[in-house]
């Protein structure tokens, strides 16, 4: 794949600016995003990941700057954005199918397409043997998984993620991304994934943004242009790794 650079930009970040009172947090950022395309953003802690895809989203308004999708000012009632937080959301009184129609539901799909939708994916996430279990029946990482699916089921124009798997194992954490760049090549999303895991975000994405320190700026990006399945020890993203943990340690 080729990045944000030659494809047909789907999102286009402009001058995004964000202060809390007298605190500059983000400090004008901008970048394009390709159709499909999945882009890591990485940077320290404390260095505004969290408030940088809240204001992407609209979930919380920018001091200054634009966002386009397709072309188009991002209209959080025209164009469609996913959003996967750090803790999984689950509705309780719903099985786990249910939960992961429900976004579906709330966009009005029509129903054989929904069911048609909702068999593929849970069988892509490994979701079918626990179909009519409820939240409070399975594990942590299968919520997360049921997040995941959810958001990914609505074909969003944009679907940003802000460390799902922050909280897992490292061994879950690893089938976890597997199953992530499986549904991403399945269904096409356009994905914005924030992660402070520098090897994550080099195993899962097409390109990395590296945020700097607060207020954070794009600093720096690479392209990780390696075949898929990707294996951790790979020399080539062995050396990728390095490139991204050497560009973050020097603010
Ligand atoms: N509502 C708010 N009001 C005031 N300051 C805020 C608010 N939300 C975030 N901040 C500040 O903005 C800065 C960036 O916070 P943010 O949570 O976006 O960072 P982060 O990179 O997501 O951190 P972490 O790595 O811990 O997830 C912090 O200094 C934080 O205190
Ligand atoms: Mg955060």
């Amino acid at each position: 794949m080729d990045g944000g650079k030659t494809r047909k930009a789907k999102i286009e970040v402009r001058n995004l600016t964000k202060r809390f009172g007298d605190l500059l947090v983000l400090d004008q950022i901008s970048f394009d995003v390709g159709e499909g395309e999945f882009l890591s953003i990485v940077g320290p802690t404390g260095c505004g990941k969290t408030t940088f895809l809240n204001t992407l989203s609209k979930l919380i308004p920018s001091t200054a700057g634009d966002i386009f999708i397709d072309g188009e000012v991002a209209d959080p009632k025209k164009h469609h954005l996913s959003f996967v937080f750090q803790e999984p959301t689950c509705l309780p009184w719903r099985t786990v199918r249910e939960n992961v129609a429900y976004g579906m539901e709330v966009k009005r799909v029509p129903k054989a397409e929904m069911e048609k939708k909702l068999n593929q994916i849970m069988s892509l996430v490994g979701l079918a043997d626990c179909a009519d279990l409820y939240p409070n029946q399975i594990s942590a990482s299968m919520l997360q998984r049921i997040a995941v699916a959810r958001a990914f089921a609505v074909n969003p124009d944009l679907l940003l993620m802000d460390e799902p798997y922050g909280q897992l194992d490292v061994k879950l954490r690893y089938y976890l991304e597997d199953e992530l760049v499986r549904l991403w090549e399945q269904l096409k999303s356009t994905v914005i994934f924030v992660t402070h895991n520098i090897e994550e975000a080099v195993y899962v994405s097409e390109r990395i943004l590296i945020l700097s320190n607060k207020p954070a700026k794009v600093k720096a990006e690479v392209k990780v242009d390696l075949p898929r399945p990707r294996s951790l020890i790979d020399p080539r993203l062995v050396e990728i790794r390095k490139e991204v943990t050497e560009l973050i340690r020097w603010w």
